[in-house]
Parts: C-alpha cells; structure tokens; sequence
C-alpha cells in the first residue's frame, strides 16, 4: 500500500512535498530565520533571495520596533516577490544536545507560526524542516516535534487553516519526514 504523504486533520489537509519552498503558492510560507531577521544562507537566504528587499526591509521594521525575535516566537511580513503573499519568519533553536529545552522550543515555533497563521485568516501554509539545517537538530527527531506540533494545534484549535505543507529540501528529509508521518498517522 502507498505510504501516506498526507492526512487530515478535521478540516486542514497536512501533506509533505519534496521541494523548494521558495516557490509555494500557499497563503504564506515559513522561514527559519534567525533572531537577527537580517536573512542569511540556508532556507532563510533563498526566500530573501527569491521575495526581494521587501521581506528585509519591513523585518528590520520589526527589528527596530520590538527587538531581535526570541527563539521559539514568529513575526509576519510581506512575502514581496513570492507567490506566497506571506512570509512567517520563526527562529528554531540550535541543538546543544537536546537537554537545553530545544524540543519546546522547536514545538514553540511551530505553535506560533500556526497562531500567526490563524490569525490572519489564512488558509494555507508551508514549513521548511525547520532547525535541521545549520542549526543541526537531528532530522528524525525535529519531524516527530514539528509533525506532532502541528497535528496538535490542528485537533485543538480554531483556525482557518485547510492546508499546511512541509516542504523538504532534500531526500533524506522527505524520507524522514514521511517515516515520521506514518508512525504518528498509526
Ligand atoms: N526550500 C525548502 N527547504 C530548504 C531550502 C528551500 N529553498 N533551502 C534549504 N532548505 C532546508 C535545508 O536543507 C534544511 O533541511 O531547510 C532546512 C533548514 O535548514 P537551514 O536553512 O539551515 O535552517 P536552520 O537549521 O533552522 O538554521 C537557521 O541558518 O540560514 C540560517 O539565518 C538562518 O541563522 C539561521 C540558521
């Protein structure tokens, strides 16, 4: 039988995709930012790269308005030149070994992204595997916080949300991911 790669979740579909997220059509796209929201490599480079000087100037608004974004919270700006008309740029934390708090704080950003999401009406989202890059969370376990984060939020919570994609980069992610899926869809 075809493994699932989606599952609903009341009324939001949840599904992972092998891709570059940077050209999502969902309501919004999620960024693995970093606290300084001044863009970097990874992820978080080829969505400025990609949306343009808007994204960064209205996140050093933000910047300027309310200080660096702590990790684990989520800010929303424009999504400039992307198809996504939202970017939701969330700060992961870095893996010290996993005694540090670093799977809340990965849930966290997630939760908040979601909420942010929800609040603006939204109806679709994707995520980056969020942490597992220069960050280096252990993928297998960031897809069992960020999979059951978001089933989660979605059995609970109001929201606007249909559909909520992962987008992963590369195979072994996707790989990882859809195994992760699987085991929770049990
Ligand atoms: N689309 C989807 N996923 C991507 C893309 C893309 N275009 N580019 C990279 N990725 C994947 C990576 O392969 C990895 O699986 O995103 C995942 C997260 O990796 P990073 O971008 O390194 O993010 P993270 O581990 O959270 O580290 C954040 O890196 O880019 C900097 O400014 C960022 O300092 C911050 C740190």
């Amino acid at each position: 039988m075809e493994k699932p790669t989606e599952i609903m979740v009341k009324q939001t579909r949840l599904s992972l995709a092998q891709g570059d997220i940077t050209r999502q059509n969902t309501d919004a796209i999620v960024n693995a930012a970093n606290s300084s929201l001044m863009g970097d490599s990874g992820v978080d480079g080829a969505i400025h790269r990609a949306g343009g000087p808007a994204i960064l100037e209205e996140c050093k608004q933000i910047v300027a308005r309310q200080g660096r974004l702590p990790t684990g919270r989520a800010v929303i700006t424009t999504g400039g030149n992307l198809k996504a008309k939202y970017v939701i740029h969330t700060v992961g934390p870095v893996w010290h070994g996993g005694g540090q708090g670093e799977p809340e704080l990965l849930a966290s950003a997630y939760r908040e992204s979601l909420k942010l999401a929800s609040q603006r009406n939204l109806t679709s989202v994707s995520f980056p595997s969020i942490s597992t890059g220069a960050y280096g969370y252990p993928v297998a376990d960031a897809a069992r916080v960020a999979l059951k984060t978001v089933l989660t939020f979605l059995q609970n919570e109001t929201t606007s949300l249909k559909e909520v994609v992962f987008v992963l980069y590369d195979a072994r992610t996707y790989e990882t991911y859809r195994v992760a899926l699987e085991e929770l869809a049990k």
